[in-house]
């Protein structure tokens, strides 16, 4: 039982290396972090959400923010729109740039994306989901999946239902994130949702996410729930061998210690992927950020996380990744 997640996982037409897949992370599952997380070889990871419209409309932007490499391969695209007139037509743009999979988002929580009823809008109108995701299959050879949440509110749990239709469209997976879309990211996800979503579920794989974030909790979810797959979000950040360390968990070995000196190295790597993607501005905004991510646990980095999220140039984030004394309180300087 317990070797059998380590194992590759069918979807549809496609076979995936393994069962931990990485999530699509809007604003932060861009091209370097893809470049630094593809060297740990999750069975699939996904590009950050993209919008239909957008896409049809053949915006540059949008198709910028799906760039990808061979060495990211399996690689889902993910769309998020309510219109089935053009659902199939989006997939098709995706299928042909050469993605593995298709993924409709019924999560996003955010108001100017579910006010026109898509994200997790669509959890309001689960029939409409089925006929998006019923022009999508139509449209592509590439597996359909879909990502929703528990349901919109606690009064409205509608998940299993959800499994059943996206299975009746013909989607080959479904992802649930075990919140719902008013909890937003806060509190403890609900894996007995996901449970339940997979008791419903009689040939749609079950992928379950929120708070798996190392092998403990994927072991766990694993268990408790019955999924065929997890997904990790906010645990890659930071942590692009997050799969390595769980199929080692999986399979019963105990994970690698990453010291500061690796997390320093992790996070140079990363700012060099990013140098060479972005525009400058846009790098020192980012790794901002990401500079945060990659120390953000251990002791003695505090004044490191204070320096970066300031840093106004790449000299300086440069000097602070590669000389900053790590695990040593510094006495800040203004
Ligand atoms: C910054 C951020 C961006 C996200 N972007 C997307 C997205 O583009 N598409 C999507 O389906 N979910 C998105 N999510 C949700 C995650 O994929 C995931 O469902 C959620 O974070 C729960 O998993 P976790 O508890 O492991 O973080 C995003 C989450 C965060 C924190």
């Amino acid at each position: 039982m317990k070797e059998h997640r380590q194992k590759e996982i069918q979807i549809g037409s496609l076979t995936l290396p393994n069962r931990i897949f990485y999530a699509p992370l809007a604003g932060c599952s861009d091209y370097p972090f893809r470049k630094m997380t593809a060297k740990y070889r999750p069975g699939l990871m996904y590009c950050e959400m993209v919008k239909m419209d957008a896409l049809v409309r053949h915006d540059q932007g949008t198709y910028h923010l799906l760039d990808f490499s061979p060495d990211m391969y399996p690689i889902g695209a993910q769309l998020c729109g309510s219109k089935p007139s053009i659902a199939g037509q989006a997939a098709k743009i995706i299928e042909n740039l050469g993605f593995s999979v298709v993924d409709l988002n019924c999560g996003c929580p955010v108001d100017k994306v579910t006010k026109d009823g898509s994200g997790s809008g669509m959890l309001k109108t689960p029939e409409l989901i089925g006929e998006v995701l019923a022009n999508m299959v139509a449209a592509v050879k590439i597996p359909v999946t879909v990502k929703i949440r528990a349901g919109w509110d606690e009064s409205q749990i509608n998940a299993e239902e959800i499994v059943r239709i996206a299975e009746q469209a013909g989607a080959q997976a479904i992802c649930v994130h075990g919140r719902t879309r008013m909890q937003g990211y806060q509190g403890p996800a609900d894996w007995e949702v996901i449970k339940r979503c997979k008791q419903a579920a009689t040939k749609i794989a079950v992928i379950a996410n929120g708070d798996i974030v190392d092998g403990v909790s994927a072991e766990k979810a694993f268990l408790e729930t019955g999924c065929d797959a997890v997904l990790v979000a906010r645990g890659t950040m930071g942590q692009p061998w997050a799969v390595e360390d769980i199929l080692c968990h999986l399979s019963g070995q105990e994970p690698a210690i990453r010291s500061l000196e690796d997390c320093r190295t992790a996070l140079y790597e990363h700012f060099q992927f990013t140098r060479r993607y972005h525009q400058d501005h846009r790098v020192c905004v980012d790794m901002r950020r990401v500079g945060c991510w990659y120390l953000k646990k251990s002791a003695g980095t505090r004044q490191f996380r204070e320096l970066i999220s300031r840093a106004s140039t790449l000299q300086e984030v440069n000097d602070l990744i590669l000389h900053f004394p790590l695990g040593e309180e510094q006495p800040l300087l203004n």
